[in-house]
This record gives C-alpha cells, sequence and structure tokens, in this order.
C-alpha cells in the first residue's frame, strides 16, 4: 500500500485521501468491535473477505440502479469510492425479529414481520447510536424530507433485492444497516449515494435450514467461528474460491 493521507480511522475501515478530491479509498481492517467498541478484537482476515463481499454486493446494487459510492476495488484490503458527506443517521431495515430490536419491544427472536420495518439511530458513539425517528432527522436537519424519502425507497429496493440474493444462497436476511452520503462533485451537488460498506459486520444472515449465524453475531455473542462464517457466505456467493484459507493475509496500515 502507498503513503496516503488518512482522512478518518473508524472502528473497522480507514479512509484514506483519493487520487482525485472527489475520491476517497476504503481501507478495510481486521477489527471487530461490539456494544459500543466495549469488546474489541482482531480477527486475522476479516478485513479481506469484508472488502470482497462489500464489494460484490455494492456492484450488484449499483446494477439494479442504485446510486452508490462504489468505483472499484483496488487490492485485497481497499476500495475507491467517491468521497461523501456521511448523512449522520444509521440506516436500519429488519425482516425478522432479532437484535435490539428484540430486548426494546420484549419480541421474540425469529418473529418474521408481515411487512420490512425501516428504523433510524443517530450515529454518535459517545451517545450509544440512540434510537431516533423521522422528525428527529428532519428537525435536526440531519437530512431533508427528500433525502429521507430517498433512503427510505432505496432502503427498501435493496432490501428486497438482498433477501432475494441471499435466499439464493441459502441465506435469510434478517436485518441490516447501510449509510448514505451526499457526493459533491463538478457534475453533481449533494446527490445522496449509498455509502460505507455492506458485510456480515452490519447485516444478520441466517441459514434457512438450521438458522446458524453467519454474521457478526457470532462475535457478539462469542460464540466463535466468524471468519469461517463469512468465508462460507463468501464461497456461496461464489466470490471466493471454495475452502480458499485468509489466515495469511496481513497489511500494515500507513498512517
Ligand atoms: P441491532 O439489532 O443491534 O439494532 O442491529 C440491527 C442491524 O444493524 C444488524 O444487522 C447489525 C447492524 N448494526 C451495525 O451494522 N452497526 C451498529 O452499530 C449496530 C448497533 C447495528
Amino acid at each position: 500500500m502507498s503513503k496516503k493521507k488518512m482522512l478518518y480511522d473508524g472502528k473497522a475501515k480507514t479512509i484514506f485521501e483519493g487520487p482525485t478530491p472527489d475520491t476517497v479509498i476504503q481501507y478495510f481492517k481486521d477489527d471487530a468491535t461490539a456494544n459500543n467498541a466495549e469488546k474489541h478484537a482482531i480477527i486475522d482476515g476479516k478485513g479481506v473477505l469484508n472488502n470482497s463481499i462489500s464489494d460484490f454486493l455494492m456492484r450488484r446494487i449499483q446494477e439494479i440502479g442504485i446510486p452508490t459510492h462504489y468505483i472499484k476495488k483496488i487490492n485485497m484490503r481497499e476500495q475507491l469510492v467517491k468521497k461523501v458527506e456521511i448523512i449522520p443517521v444509521e440506516f436500519v431495515v429488519r425482516n425478522i425479529a432479532a437484535g435490539s430490536i428484540v430486548k426494546r419491544l420484549g419480541l421474540k427472536e425469529g418473529e418474521v414481520f408481515k411487512n420490512p420495518l425501516i428504523e433510524y439511530y443517530l450515529k454518535r458513539d459517545d451517545l450509544g447510536d440512540p434510537f431516533i425517528n423521522e422528525d428527529h432527522i428532519i428537525n435536526f436537519k440531519w437530512g431533508t424530507r427528500e433525502e429521507l424519502e430517498e433512503m427510505q425507497e432505496y432502503g427498501l429496493r435493496i432490501n428486497d433485492f438482498l433477501r432475494g440474493l441471499f435466499l439464493g444462497v441459502g441465506l435469510k436476511l434478517v436485518d441490516f444497516k447501510i449509510e448514505f452520503g451526499r457526493h459533491f462533485s463538478d457534475e453533481h451537488d449533494g446527490v445522496l449515494l449509498l455509502a460505507d460498506e455492506i458485510s456480515p459486520d452490519n447485516c444478520r444472515l441466517w441459514d434457512i435450514k438450521t438458522n446458524n449465524k453467519y454474521d457478526k453475531d457470532l462475535f457478539r455473542q462469542e460464540l466463535g467461528g466468524l471468519k469461517e462464517a463469512y468465508q462460507e457466505v463468501a464461497e456461496r456467493l461464489k466470490i471466493l474460491p471454495e475452502k480458499k484459507k485468509y489466515s495469511s493475509f496481513k497489511t500494515e496500515i500507513v498512517k
């Protein structure tokens, strides 16, 4: 990796300056965090797998006409993407009850929702990413009404598309979190793009027959086998040759 200026160091990714002012490079790290970074571990090879899985899913989503920040995968750990001003809202879509909604509303894990549920959380680690609603987004100007409507339309289309895609490889898309940003360039003034990543770090994926988990809950719940599970997701999606081992991929971050 060449020496690039670091713009932002996140929990699972580092953002570096790109080759042009309207691009950045996303570097996928091996760090796994949970409970607002109270739990932290390095899982050798996770970044390589998430880079490949997110690269694949972003390209597929772009192909169905949803604008994304994605430009290209550069190497095992890096993607070139359009630079965006991130909208500070975690946009969650749920199809099946799991995780925080089970605790918050006293639901039974595994209950299938009649319709997909959209939820919003404010991206504020210091506040523990609190649950918010549409009025908060508009009133506090985290997004405009037009952006909110676009995010809802894109979020539901992404959900429909990904549900089908994962079902085709024997996985249920339980829920997922996405982020959007505004891209500014000579041609565009604040166009809304799907940004960040889509990987088993921010989806829940259960096997259709066994309900076994193939996502970050394996780490959150200390069940183990996270890397093997992510590798299987990549294999089922035919992104990786089967049983290719990723333990030897190590890369240094240049700060
Ligand atoms: P939750 O059930 O913990 O609210 O999570 C809902 C979905 O959002 C789940 O697929 C995991 C994902 N998620 C993230 O990607 N990042 C986060 O910080 C949180 C809280 C959830």
